[in-house]
């Protein structure tokens, strides 16, 4: 099949990749020029393993342009792709999915065979039907469900292992109204072994929102259990480990540390309440969940102080700055919240991460005042003897930490094993 791909970025790079893979021709579109000229000349726009090599691999298969025009009139379905992102007040920011569905609006206009728009950017309840689709009818003057087909195809996929997670997810949910959509998804989606669930358009936007809820929820949960056994001596690692083997339960997303970070869980959760608020509901277990969420961070700094009790002038390290590992995002990571502190209490930072270096420099450039960053992590290991793990990147695990003192949010073991003094966060 033909698709065309609107927003290039972690989800529409590796959706349209994904699709590439499974035997489609792709057509990127961005706002961006940088964005359009690396994915025309081979070259990712975000970090993700496996991605670079499959762009190499189906090089004259796919490739990116501005103009909408062009990606409409040659495909056979387009996916939004775009970012939906938090306003100031937590609620969700349309504005970039309603400008790219008036664009497609517009092209849609020209078009003459049956199109399929497909919304992969996560969105609230009742987006899709009372924002998106309003928008493609007007610029299109067509109507949707009769001359072009409309469905919501809410994404899973985690960072990291995004190009796994497309091509063997869990499951795929697809909402529709139409059977001409429905078929052309299945048609699309076949090659995937993975049950596929079909629903109305605004249950399809609440499973997204829901699952994310969920998963949010876990991870605060088990931190709020990790603080408590910190303080019993238990490590709260073992705790989950009994408590995942319950089948009801499952051992997935309970890992202890210091929370959760990244593009979604923390402006999905935000927005689902300000939706639930605005209906009259009080959603009070989505907001401890990330009430939880915005102290956890700081247990580092606090454990930090039972050793180190003044921060002034101290150097320390801080091993890792992107949300999770394996990935280059730093939006919402923990580590801004923890070198936020460290620099209010007069601490000098001296920090390293494999990929997410450039991107965190957008919060902090290296003035070298407050903060330097190290080129490798035993650049850090030289010039301090005390360390903060953020991020559980594979090569901290192959570091020696003798002579350190180690605070860890995210439990690296060789730390754990060779750190003179070693403190983690739930452990
Ligand atoms: N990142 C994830 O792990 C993940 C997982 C599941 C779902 N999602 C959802 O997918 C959506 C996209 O997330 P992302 O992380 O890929 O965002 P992103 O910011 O990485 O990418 C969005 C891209 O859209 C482009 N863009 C913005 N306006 C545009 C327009 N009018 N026309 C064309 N391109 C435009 C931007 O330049 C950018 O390249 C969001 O709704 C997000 O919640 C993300």
């Amino acid at each position: 099949m033909r698709i065309s791909v609107i927003g290039s970025g972690y989800v529409g790079l590796v959706t349209g990749m994904g699709f590439v893979e499974l035997g489609n021709e792709v057509i990127f579109v961005d706002i961006d020029e940088r964005k359009i000229e690396m994915i025309n000349s081979g070259k990712p726009t975000i970090y993700e393993e496996g991605i670079e090599d499959l762009m190499k691999k189906h090089a004259g298969k796919y490739k990116a342009t501005k103009d909408y025009r062009e990606a409409v009139l040659n495909s056979d379905v387009t996916f939004i792709a775009v970012g939906t992102p938090s306003r100031e007040d937590g609620s969700i920011d349309l504005k970039y999915v309603k400008e790219a569905s008036k664009s497609i609006g517009e092209a849609l206009r020209e078009k003459e065979g049956y199109h399929v728009v497909v919304v992969k950017s996560t969105v609230l309840p009742g987006t899709t039907e009372e924002v998106i689709k309003p928008i493609l009818e007007k610029y299109s003057g067509k109507k949707a469900f009769k001359d072009f087909g409309l469905a919501m195809n809410p994404e899973f996929l985690r960072e990291g292992v995004a190009l796994k997670d497309f091509l063997n997810p869990d499951r795929i949910v697809i909402g529709t109204r139409d059977e001409r959509t429905k078929q052309v998804l299945e048609e699309l989606y076949a090659p995937i072994n993975a049950p596929k669930l079909f629903t109305d358009i605004k249950t399809a936007e609440m499973i997204k929102y829901a699952s994310n809820a969920f998963l949010a929820t876990k991870i605060s949960f088990a931190n709020e259990i990790g603080n408590i056994c910190k303080k019993l001596g238990i490590d709260s690692w073992k705790v989950f480990e009994g408590v995942g083997l319950d089948h009801r339960i499952s051992p997935h997303f309970f890992r202890t540390g210091i929370g959760w970070g990244g593009s979604c869980f923390p402006k999905d959760t935000k927005a689902l309440v300000r939706k639930a608020e605005e209906l009259g509901e009080d959603p009070i277990i989505i907001k401890a969940a990330i009430e939880v969420n915005e102290r956890q961070p700081l247990k580092l700094i606090e454990l930090l102080k039972k050793h180190v009790p003044e921060l002034e002038g101290k150097k320390i390290g801080v091993l890792g700055l992107a949300f999770k590992p394996n990935t280059d995002d730093v939006r919402e990571t923990r580590a801004y919240v923890v070198i936020k502190k460290l620099i209010e209490e007069g601490a000098k930072v001296i920090a390293y991460d494999p990929q997410a270096r450039e991107n965190f420099k957008r919060f902090y450039p290296d003035v070298g005042e407050r903060i330097e960053y190290a080129s490798t992590p035993r650049e850090v290991l030289e010039a301090t003897d005390v360390i903060l793990i953020v991020t559980e990147w594979p090569q901290f695990e192959e570091l020696d930490y003798s002579d350190k003192i180690v605070i860890d949010g995210r439990r690296v073991r060789a730390a754990e094993r060779t750190a003179r003094v070693y403190e983690g966060v739930c452990w």
